[in-house]
């Protein structure tokens, strides 16, 4: 007898986090029970989730900035049936695939010209390690420059040029060759490039965690730099591309020409995983430089044919939808809202990001009873102000959003692209809420964060 999937959703819906529990990551399990995040969500659709009562809860997480065109959209729907419907020949291997060949027409189509060949993966990370790998055959070099504060994965090569020293302890020793430099140290980079030993300068244009950004022409310097000095200047756009930041890519914000980019998360509208990398031809054939080196860099499931339907489906729809222009429109809604917001509570210290990455960073605030709470939380751990007005978003206004990176008093919201001005307001008067419940000290909120310490979270969840 097949498997009833239908039947057990319907009849094991519940047990999520005891099965999790037993058989997966019970440390996760623990995090999330103890920040009041361990609901069961039961359906979802388009910038909502729906719990076991039918209660709805704004999704502005996206699943890390995955489901960028809203979830369960049913053009993807579609498109998954079509391919499975016509048992179409999958992962043969030894011949081209049709629809990763569309795929990758139409992504370089939407793309700027010099972008013109396509390497196709399964993750962020996998396209991060062929984006280095890409870099090192094109240049000959090994010498790998990154920012500090960068997020690029959690493989080997990823995490080697990683700028968050939390996800790296523990696993070393890390490739050979990488370098760190802080955004804005552009004498560091100079020097480093000056040894013409560096293969690639990698950058996010927005850095996911803590949305940094540089305010000026920093990576236009770092571009020339690049140029001058035979280097390639990677832009992962696995958070920032398709249309997150309000462009289609992040780069343009600075109207730069990278070499290679990475794509991921959101191409495939999210129910396949996919990853994508980009570049000029001639860098490409650099790697496939003869015949036997045809596979030399290659993935089992790259170009499976889910993933590629479900990246045109969601290309298309980004397009039909407008959401690139959305996201713009929303991102400035937002942040002149948030604004707003920064006047009347003065814990907000800055509003920043692009287009619908959004950080809103907190410092002590002026009122001396606040002043208190926030200190007495600082001793005991950095994150837990944040922690406590994410779990209260969640569960006083059923709004879910992260805090942005370990050790930032920062609050990240990346909501799908398609929400409208109902979701932009329901946020900043949740927001508001719960910075004016925070004005009652001491009281509940400040109760709920010194319980998290005492639950012994040392450390809130922050994740990819
Ligand atoms: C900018 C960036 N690069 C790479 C990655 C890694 O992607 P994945 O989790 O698909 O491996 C992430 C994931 O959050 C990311 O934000």
């Amino acid at each position: 007898m097949p498997i009833d999937i239908k039947q057990i959703v319907t009849e094991r819906l519940g047990e999520n986090y005891d099965l999790h529990e037993r058989y997966i990551n019970r440390t996760l399990v623990s995090v999330q029970r103890t920040i009041g995040f361990d609901k069961i969500y039961a359906n979802a659709r388009g910038a909502y989730l729906y719990d076991l009562d039918g209660l709805e809860y704004l999704d502005f997480l996206s699943g890390y900035s995955v489901f960028n065109i809203g979830r369960n959209h049913p053009a993807v729907k579609q498109a998954i049936r079509d391919v499975v419907d016509m048992d179409l020949p999958n992962m043969v291997q030894m011949d081209c695939s049709l629809l990763s060949g569309v795929l990758a027409e139409a992504l370089v189509k939407r793309m700027p010209a010099h972008l013109n060949a396509v390497f196709f993966c399964n993750s962020g990370a996998e396209a991060m390690e062929g984006a280095i790998k890409f870099a090192r055959a094109a240049t000959g070099r090994g010498g790998l420059v990154s920012l500090e504060g960068a997020f690029h994965g959690l493989s080997m090569g990823a995490l080697s040029i990683m700028g968050n020293p939390h996800f790296q302890d523990g696993f070393g020793p890390y490739l050979e060759g990488c370098h760190r430099v802080q955004i804005g140290n552009l004498t560091a980079v100079e020097s480093l490039l000056t040894t013409g030993g560096i293969a690639a300068v990698i950058m996010e244009p927005v850095q996911g965690k803590g949305v940094k950004y540089p305010k000026d022409n920093f990576f236009n310097e770092v571009q020339r730099l690049c140029r001058e000095h035979g280097a390639l200047l990677i832009s992962d756009e696995v958070q920032c591309g398709l249309g997150r930041t309000g462009k289609w890519f992040g780069f343009q914000h600075w109207d730069l020409e990278p070499d290679i980019i990475t794509l991921a998360k959101s191409l495939s509208g999210g129910f396949v995983p996919v990853g994508a990398i980009a570049t000029r031809r001639e860098i490409y054939q650099k790697t496939f430089n003869q015949m036997d080196r045809c596979v030399v860099h290659s993935s089992t499931f790259g170009r499976n044919n889910l993933a590629m339907a479900c990246g045109l489906a969601t290309l298309q729809v980004i397009e039909d939808e407008g959401l690139v222009e959305n996201t713009a429109r929303m991102g400035e809604l937002l942040v002149s809202r948030l604004n707003e917001l920064k006047e009347r509570h003065s814990v907000i210290k800055e509003i920043r990001g692009k287009g619908l990455i959004l950080a809103i960073e907190f410092h002590e605030p002026k009122e001396l009873a606040l002043k208190l709470g926030w200190k007495g939380l600082h001793k005991m751990e950095v994150n837990l102000f944040t922690q406590m007005v994410v779990t209260s978003l969640l569960s006083r206004h059923r709004i879910l959003t992260q805090v942005a990176a370990h050790g930032l008093d920062t609050l990240k919201i990346l909501p799908p692209l398609m929400i409208g001005e109902a979701e932009v307001e329901k946020f900043v008067m949740a927001l508001d809420s719960v910075l004016k419940d925070c004005r009652k000290f001491p009281g509940p909120l400040w109760d709920l964060a010194a319980n998290f310490f005492r639950h012994s979270l040392r450390k809130p969840a922050s994740v990819p």
